[in-house]
Order: structure tokens, then sequence, then C-alpha cells
């Protein structure tokens, strides 16, 4: 099981102080510096997601972890001309399709690509041209599934969301939906991920879904790194989901 390790909170803590002043000598913390400390953590990949409102990650941001940090690079991005043109030029190793509106604090519900799919079909051939494994992030649902198979998408990432904020029969629910999610997108020759509210806490429950090779882990992450550091909150991430048969 991959661990990507999501840190765009690291750039909201940034941006919380410095937004207008990205360019003094005083600004922290580094982004940089936070990807090789996942890596160091044990983080298989780096996920970033550069938002349309620039939000936390910068464009600059995503261009000094590709060249400096030795990991694979996995950019989240709304499927858009903009976003397109910047992927093609920063050449990331994967990309995560996500639908994004500005009102939203997170992502909220995956990427409606059977409502799309004329739209996204170049894209997604665009990407795959240029060097980039592209997944979808979607709900976990049979016409998502089988829409991002229709455009041309190797991968998809399961939205966890409502797995993660749910408890009893609802969480019951959901999990069976990811579990048919994830076999219908293996029998199609689809890799499937899986993202969104994961914590230590929920990852039992999550196990039980089969055919997940990689997990993409942010906020808790963030959060246990403000009292431990984020190589270590990096590290027991990865020793807890290594605690799992997947
Ligand atoms: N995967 C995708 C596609 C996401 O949009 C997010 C949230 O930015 C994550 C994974 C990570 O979710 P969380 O921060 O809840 O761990």
């Amino acid at each position: 099981m991959h661990l990507g390790v999501n840190i765009d909170h690291v750039a909201t803590l940034r941006q919380a102080r410095y937004a207008t002043m990205l360019d003094s000598h005083n600004v922290e913390p580094d982004i940089v510096a936070a990807a090789k400390a996942a890596q160091e953590g044990g983080a298989d990949s780096i996920t970033l997601h550069v938002r349309e409102d620039r939000r936390h990650m910068q464009d600059e941001d995503a261009f000094a972890v590709r060249r400096q940090v030795n990991l694979p690079l996995n950019l989240e991005m709304g499927a858009t001309p903009a976003m397109l043109e910047f992927a093609l030029r920063l050449k990331p190793d994967f990309v995560c399709l996500v639908p994004e509106r500005r009102e939203e604090i997170t992502t909220e519900g995956g990427l409606d690509v059977a409502g799309h799919m004329e739209e996204l079909r170049p894209l997604v051939a665009a990407l795959l041209e240029n060097g980039s494994k592209v997944s979808m992030f979607i709900d976990p649902d049979a016409e998502q599934v089988r829409a991002s198979a229709a455009v041309g998408a190797p991968m998809i990432e399961l939205h966890t969301g409502r797995f993660a904020n749910t408890l009893g029969e609802e969480r019951a629910a959901e999990t069976a939906r990811l579990v048919a999610a994830a076999e219908l997108a293996h029998s199609l020759g689809i890799e499937v991920h899986a993202g969104h509210g994961i914590q230590v806490a929920n990852l039992a429950d999550l196990s039980v879904v089969p055919h997940l090779t990689e997990l993409n882990i942010g906020h808790t992450i963030i959060c246990r790194a403000v009292f431990v550091g984020l190589t270590e909150a990096v590290r027991e991430m990865k020793t807890a989901v290594e605690m799992h048969k997947w």
C-alpha cells in the first residue's frame, strides 16, 4: 500500500500570515522542506492541490517540489483549460482530477465524470500524452467508475469523505459502496486509490475495501505534526497503514 502525503495545509499555514508578501525573506513554513520531511517519514509520493483560487499551494510551490524532491508528485487539480496548461508545464508523475467550487472548505464530493465525458476525454488524453498518469477523484458510484474507464483514465481515487464522516449503519452502507466500486474498477483494469478524511481510527474499516493500492492522506497528518513533527506524523501513519492487510 502506497502512502501519498498531501501537504496542502503546510501552505495553508504559510498563507495565513504571508499571502500578500510571499517574496519576503522571513516567509515560513517552507514547502520543499515539508515534502522532504514527509519523505523521511516514509511518504511514497507527495500530493499538492493547486486550486484555481491559489488559496494554499502556489504555482511556484509545485515547481519547487518537482525540482527539489525526489519522490513522485501527484498534482490535484480542477479539470479546466488553465489547469491543463499548468499541468503540461509541470509534468507531474500523476494528476488527480477533482471538482472545485470556490466556496467549499475542502473537496466536497467527487468529480462528475459521467456528466462531462466530452470535455474530459481530450483532457485525459493530453495529460497521458505528456507523461502524467491520470486519476479521477470520484464518489463510489458504478456510473462514475464506468465513465472514468470510458474517458481513458488508468486510475481512480475513491472519495472516502462520507465513509469517514459517518459511523454505524451509514458507514457500513458507504463501505459497501466503496467495495462495489473498487471491484468494478478492478474488473475494468483500473487502479484504485482512496482519499479524503482517512485517519488512523478508520483504517481498519477501510481495509475491507479490496484492490486499494494507494491512500492519499493530508489533514490528519498535518494535525498530528503540530504535536510530534511532520516526519514522525508520517512515520506513525505509515506504520498504522502497514498494520492492516490490504
Ligand atoms: N485526495 C483528494 C483528491 C483530496 O482532494 C484530498 C483533500 O484535499 C485528499 C485526498 C486528502 O484528504 P484529507 O486532507 O482529508 O486527508
